[in-house]
């Protein structure tokens, strides 16, 4: 194997060339180790962040989730790509991008994402590590997903069926397959009877036959050669980027309030879209972390309590204003007010070091805006913080504080002096109610559609 080398951040970074303002250097100042989480139910607009701060990064890595998150980001010509296993760093062509072991990896899914980053100019090969104990994401887990979703009927989770819990659910109970075993492929085909076995003897509309298996078999020798210069040990390669100080930008997929501990569950995601998950998902110790910058916006796919969901008019518009329909599945997102006491709990759980509210453009529209400032429970006590119980969290009351409105379009607005005097308050009571500061301010989907504060 040849040692993994990454280009080095010094070169000036597109922004820089295109913004020229010193505002964006600010960007190059963050920690060596960084990350970037989701605050609330995902789809907060991440990737867009991690795609400018990339360029101030020589690796971007994911650290968990699968193929189920979907970062929508656009390159400088304003072409836009959706990305669902390759980490966002990808467009900027000094990057490296790791796959790290807590994520689980599909490859048809990889393959076909490197394909089409590829037929459009952009180079991959050399720049994607896949940790060889990443866990393997079959295309039976998929069905699996599915038919658990059915035998759950009414109570189901709404997962996006791409089937990250039946793969994560192989790895707990130890007879997963991890990216490393297709180095071995005399013991590949047992393992994966074993794996397709116990899935027919569970499901009974999953069928298994022998045709499955040695098709499958075949298929997963032409993917191990295919996936051989990608694969490596990712924990020594970044611990070796981190000794040489190289700096690492962590990339989260999901978000705090999908974690499978701190999350509404079980309407939660499989795996740790919080701080701890990247210890774990990356072989990174907690001692090396700097800046964690948690993006927050609230919308919400799939089932499960949404406290400061509107299903009237405001929820309409926020949802047409936003475009919000998932990158991934491409389902209508329940829109509603910024949730501060989720907020507060995600920024306790990660320790943020600034936020970056997104998708402040989208409230132009209103006369009104409101935040959703505390619960109280079905008889009036307050609660005091972010229930765990489910039957809680169901019956609750939210209180809302109303803040006035701009009305006027912010789209093309790139300092934080020149925003409406409305949206600048809007922007300070949040920082006020939850005592993390705002740093990033985002007022569009494009690439250049930030607002440094
Ligand atoms: P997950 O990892 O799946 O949770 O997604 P994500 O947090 O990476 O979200 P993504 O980057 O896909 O962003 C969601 C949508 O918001 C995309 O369509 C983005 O283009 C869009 N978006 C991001 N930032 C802004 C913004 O400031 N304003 C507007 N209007 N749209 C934005």
């Amino acid at each position: 194997n040849t040692k993994p080398t990454v280009a080095s951040s010094s070169s000036p970074s597109v922004v820089q060339q295109t913004k020229g303002g010193d505002v964006f250097d600010r960007l190059g100042m963050l920690s060596q180790v960084s990350g970037v989480l989701g605050c609330q139910w995902g789809d907060e607009g991440k990737g867009k962040l991690v795609d400018i701060l990339a360029q101030h990064f020589d690796v971007v890595a994911r650290c968990q989730g699968g193929a189920n998150a979907g970062h929508t980001i656009y390159n400088a010509e304003g072409k836009k790509f959706a990305l669902h296993l390759v980490p966002s760093g990808i467009l900027n062509e000094e990057t490296l991008c790791v796959i790290g072991n807590g994520v689980v990896v599909h490859l048809p899914g990889l393959f076909a994402e490197i394909d089409g980053l590829e037929s459009n100019g952009v180079s991959c090969k050399g720049r994607i590590l896949v940790s060889d104990r990443a866990h393997l994401l079959f295309d039976f887990h998929q069905a699996v997903d599915g038919l658990r979703e059915s035998e759950l009927a009414k109570s189901f989770i709404g997962t996006t069926k791409r089937g990250i819990g039946p793969c994560y659910s192989a790895k707990v109970i130890r007879n997963g397959i991890r990216v490393g075993d297709l180095r071995h492929m005399d013991t590949f085909p047992q393992k994966l009877d074993l794996l397709l076995s116990d899935a027919a003897s569970r499901f009974k509309g999953f069928n298994y036959s022998p045709d499955m298996l040695r098709e499958e078999v075949e298929r997963y020798k032409r993917y191990a050669e295919r996936l051989e210069p990608y694969i490596a040990d990712t924990v020594h390669v970044v611990n070796d980027f981190i000794g040489q100080k190289k700096k690492i930008l962590v990339e989260g997929g999901q978000a705090t309030m999908l974690d499978i501990d701190f999350g509404t569950y079980p309407f939660v995601t499989s795996s740790s879209p919080s701080a701890g998950g990247i210890c774990t998902g990356l072989g990174i110790a907690p001692r090396v972390l700097g800046d964690l910058i948690g993006v927050a916006y609230t919308t919400r796919v799939g089932s499960g309590p949404f406290p400061t969901e509107d299903f009237g008019k405001a929820g309409d518009l926020l949802r047409l204003a936003g475009k919000e329909f998932g990158t991934t599945t491409g389902r209508p997102r329940r829109c509603g007010w910024l949730d501060v006491v989720a907020l507060k709990y995600s920024c306790q759980i990660n320790g943020f070091s600034s936020l970056n509210l997104t998708k402040l453009d989208v409230l132009s529209n209103f006369s009104e805006i409101k935040l959703g400032v505390s619960y109280k429970a079905i008889d009036g006590t307050p609660i005091e913080s972010f229930p765990g119980d489910l039957r809680t969290l169901e019956q609750l009351k939210v209180e809302y504080e109303v803040l006035p409105g701009w009305q006027s379009d912010i789209s093309s607005i790139r300092s934080y002096a020149e925003l409406p005097r409305e949206a600048q308050q809007y922007v300070e009571r949040i920082e006020e109610l939850v005592g993390v500061p705002i740093h990033y301010i985002g007022v569009g989907p494009g690439r250049d559609a930030l607002i440094l504060k």
